[in-house]
């Protein structure tokens, strides 16, 4: 193993028990005991109304578009700066992106844009909380409302994040989370749609489980089951729930390691920022975040990898970020020129997201920041 790898998912211990306990239940499919104890803990934690458990984040917003009803042809702004997922979700049913730019101060999408990428074929936006920093989702509801259009967040990297003491995927109408090997928390891949609206609610049921109405006959409503709705196996097997619900018991302690790393990348950060060097994440005041990842902003984009190659050098492996969705080979099949997205086209060439995971506060920090500095010193030549 690298020293300092991007990632290493977490283990808190709990794990191995629950995981075999969920096995010798002979109980394995979606939904079941250990699927309705991770539901209730996070619907307790944060105030969520419906929560259907997934295979990824991919497949929450998969589920969430067809929820959302998007028809061939519609339109659906989302940042460009984001995941393949978040654009896949809506192109999969026929849906054209309209590619926002991103505000670099947060790398989320730029809400004083929105208004003029809506159309009369709009129906949905799509903002993600990149690093787990919220979106302004107070201000996207509003021109949600304005213009009668569905929201649904790419939370991906946010759970346990707050927007102004409300947590995130907690206020749009739908919500989806990733369980990746990748996030705060993991159970190597998992997701989950939020519901908020209880009118979208039955209807996720219906999808989750096959375009059936299984879930009517769980709850004693029907004798038989049968095709009616779309839908596909938007399910998280138990024993994989186990494994969820062993980190979700334990995101409090899992937040507050992280927090440490975040800490120590400011200190060793801020002074290249002071100096204009660099440009740091900037952390609204009424935002908390989840220590989901940190980011750095070079001057140049030569610095940039030139930072990526001694660091790598040194086993270090901090990583480039997202390719633009704009200009990617996808996204210029849908008539987008690099220029078209300017900000992102930019920075994306500047970013770098530093290795950042749970057991890093523990083992292998002081290493990887005396070896930023050294770098950074070869750079800076300060
Ligand atoms: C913003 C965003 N959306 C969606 C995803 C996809 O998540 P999953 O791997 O759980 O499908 C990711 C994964 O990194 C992501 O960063």
């Amino acid at each position: 193993m690298p020293k300092i790898p991007f990632n290493i998912p977490y283990l808190t211990g709990a794990e191995e028990a629950y995981m075999l306990d969920a096995l010798r239940s002979r109980a394995h499919c979606g939904n079941r005991a250990y699927a309705e104890r991770c539901i209730a803990l996070l619907k307790e934690k944060y105030g969520f109304h419906a929560v259907f458990l997934t295979p990824s984040c991919t497949a929450a917003m998969e589920m969430g578009a067809i929820l959302a009803d998007l028809q061939p042809g519609d339109e659906v702004i989302l940042p460009s700066y984001t995941f393949s997922s978040t654009a896949n979700a809506i192109v999969l049913r026929g849906a054209i992106p309209a590619f926002c730019d991103v505000d670099p101060a947060t790398m989320n999408i730029d809400v004083s844009l929105i208004e003029e990428l809506i159309t009369e074929r709009t129906r949905l936006i799509v903002p993600i909380d990149y690093t787990g920093i919220p979106c302004d989702i107070d201000a996207i509801l509003a021109i949600a409302k304005k213009y009668n259009l569905l929201v649904m967040q790419d939370a991906a990297q946010s759970i346990h994040s707050f927007y102004k003491g409300t947590p995130c995927g907690g206020s749009a109408p739908l919500a989806a989370f990733s369980f990746h090997e990748s996030k705060n928390l993991s159970c190597g891949e998992g997701g989950a749609l939020v519901v908020n609206d209880p009118a979208l609610v039955e209807r996720a049921a219906f999808l989750q489980e096959k375009g059936t109405d299984r879930s009517l006959v769980l709850k004693g409503l029907r004798s038989k089951y049968g095709w009616i709705d779309l839908g596909s196996s938007f399910l998280l097997s138990d024993i994989l729930a186990a494994v969820l619900l062993a980190q979700i018991e334990r995101v409090d302690e899992i937040v507050a390691k992280r927090a440490v790393v975040t800490s120590a990348y400011f200190n060793l950060f801020d002074p290249y920022g002071e100096q204009g060097l660099l440009q740091l994440p900037a952390y609204p005041d009424h935002i908390q975040v989840n220590h989901h990842a940190f980011f750095v902003i070079f001057d140049t984009a030569p610095n940039r990898d030139t930072f990526l190659k001694l660091t790598g050098q040194k086993e270090i492996y901090p990583y480039s970020g997202y390719v633009p969705l704009h200009s990617s080979r996808m996204g210029r099949k849908f008539g987008y020129e690099p220029e078209d997205v300017p900000v992102t086209e930019d920075i994306a060439k500047r970013i770098v997201r530093l290795p950042f995971y749970t057991d890093l506060s523990e083992n292998g920090l002081d290493y990887c920041i005396s070896g930023m500095q050294t770098v950074l010193e070869q750079i800076y030549h300060c």
